[in-house]
């Protein structure tokens, strides 16, 4: 599994009000959206693209389009919608499949309670998007489910992630092509399984508490 963590000032700058605990919702909510569209740059840096004709006002030229099928772009609900606008600013004519996922604060594991994906993901390229890479249980579902369904060339790209979390990720992922864009790497874990430093809880500060 190949792993990128970006460095740039402006992703940095905009990490830091995310995580404030000061920063309320709408301004948590567009900056998500910011850093995404931020990391969207990197993880779609091979996305496959085929030569296209065109002509300019001065001449005819060659150059290129993103191939068919169009890349698939997973939220995982609720956290991952936040990055939704963020990932189809830069991918526009990419589809949009959805898993609703949640973890059990006690045991940690993660419970799937939504689904609608194709059935069918061979030769898609899938973009995964969850900001929280904590334990990596939930992510490694979701990418387990792609690949079930034949997905063989995945990208993750989640706003903070762990060490803890990218060693499951790694035992899980395998040989497979995978590849995982963090905005940042915290620390690791504190009792309650969060990220320290991290932001604390990304759904809930997206969308408010509602259990
Ligand atoms: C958060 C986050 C990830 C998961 C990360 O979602 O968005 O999906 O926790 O934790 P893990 O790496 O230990 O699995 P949560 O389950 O809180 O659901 P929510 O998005 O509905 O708030
Ligand atoms: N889920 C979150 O939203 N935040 C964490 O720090 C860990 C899991």
């Amino acid at each position: 599994m190949r792993v990128v963590i970006a460095d740039h000032p402006l992703v940095t700058h905009k990490l830091t009000v995310l995580r404030d605990e000061r920063t309320p919702p709408a301004t948590f909510r567009l900056l998500i959206e910011e850093l995404t569209t931020l990391l969207a740059y990197e993880a779609t840096r091979d996305v496959r693209v085929e030569s296209v004709e065109i002509t300019t006002p001065v001449a005819p030229t060659t150059g290129v389009r993103l191939s068919r099928p169009a890349p698939l772009i997973v939220p995982i609900i609720r956290a991952g919608l936040g990055m939704l606008e963020g990932m189809v600013k830069l991918l526009p004519t990419a589809e949009v499949g959805f898993l609703g996922m949640k973890r059990d604060e006690t045991t940690l594991q993660p419970e799937t309670y939504a689904e609608r994906l194709p059935e069918d993901l061979s030769g898609r390229q899938c973009f995964v998007v969850d900001p929280m890479l904590a334990t990596g249980g939930s992510l490694a579902a979701a990418i387990q489910f792609l690949f079930d369904r034949g997905a063989d060339d995945v990208t993750a790209v989640c706003i903070l992630g762990t060490p803890e979390g990218i060693s499951a990720m790694r035992e899980m992922v395998g040989e497979h092509n995978v590849t995982l864009v963090l905005g940042a790497l915290d620390q690791g874990l504190n009792e309650q399984a969060y990220i320290v430093p991290g932001l604390g809880d990304a759904g809930d500060r997206l969308y408010g508490t509602v259990d």
